[in-house]
């Protein structure tokens, strides 16, 4: 990535790296990205901080909305490893408070059109917009978070704020960015009020969604970043730094948990477990790309 002559692009990405150091976060390879991926990564980074900086100074301080560790997990839909009821058997009439979803679209353009009239819980009278996903239908990785803060609340996309920038170098430094190879959502698709946790129903409300979003895009693998996250996907209630580190599986998709880019920013200590989960990852896909895929 360096070169004889280096371009502007590249002291901002220096710098900014810096900057995550001496917030706490040392660890950053980025042998596998290319400079043409450093510089697109760099320029949406430095669009975001501005856009920030517009809104109210330097870059806002670090607030983690992921607790860790987390509390006990709610009353969840199966996974599909245990076989769960599908979207579509989920089926019925209607999509209001409590009611059963109609049967789900397996287009993603209308699955994501029925999400963003959902008012299947509370979260829908306090949202500005449902945030149903980001990055590629395609793709290779899904990401799933745990729900939206408040600007992807306010630009309708996952992953916007400071810990969005920070997952976006993270999936950089295994090769991976959200426009090409990348598909991101959360487990509620609407925000949780000042930033609380979903509550139990909330999830299960919503989780036919992520099923159904699962179900289309058919990733290679899945990167489950957080407790409710991991907890859901993993239908299980251990505590997240015992679930990761080994490949679970969802549907047969193999599936990676790992701490939230939010979690990170407050705790240095869990960049390194981090960095090996996405290794982890890496390797899956890698040996999908042998496979034939
Ligand atoms: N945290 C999440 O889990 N998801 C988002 O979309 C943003 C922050």
């Amino acid at each position: 990535m360096t070169g004889p002559a280096r371009s502007p692009v590249l002291d901002h990405l220096a710098r900014w790296l810096r900057q995550r150091g001496e917030l706490g976060s040392p660890q950053f390879v980025l042998e596998t990205m290319d400079e043409a991926e450093a510089r697109a990564l760099v320029a949406r980074v430095l669009e975001e901080g501005a856009l920030e900086k517009g809104r109210g100074g330097v870059a806002a301080p670090p607030v983690p909305r992921t607790p860790e560790p987390a509390p006990a997990p709610p009353s969840r839909p199966p996974p599909t490893t245990s076989r769960a009821p599908s979207a579509e058997e989920d089926s019925g009439s209607g999509a209001g408070p409590g009611e059963p979803l109609p049967q789900l679209p397996s287009d993603h353009e209308e699955l994501r059109t029925l999400c963003l009239d959902c008012t299947r819980c509370g979260l829908s009278e306090t949202r500005t917009q449902v945030v149903f996903h980001d990055g590629n239908p395609g793709a290779r990785l899904m990401v799933v978070g745990e729900g939206p803060g408040a600007n992807e609340d306010r630009t309708g996309r996952p992953f916007v704020g400071r810990a969005g920038r920070y997952l976006d170098l993270l999936l950089a430094s295994v090769g991976l960015t959200r426009e090409e190879s990348v598909y991101i959502c959360n487990v509620v698709k609407c925000r949780p009020p000042g930033n609380r946790n979903p509550r139990p129903e909330e999830i299960e409300a919503c989780a036919p969604y992520l099923r159904q979003q699962i179900a289309i895009v058919q990733p290679e693998a899945i990167l489950a970043v957080g407790t409710f996250s991991a907890q859901l996907l993993t239908d299980s209630s251990i505590p997240l730094g015992r679930l990761r580190g080994e490949i679970h599986a969802w549907e047969g998709i193999p599936l990676v948990v790992t701490y939230h880019p939010a979690a990170l920013l407050r705790n240095s200590g869990w960049v390194q477990p981090t960095w090996e989960d996405l290794q982890l990852l890496r390797q899956i896909l890698d040996g999908s790309d042998s496979h034939g895929h």
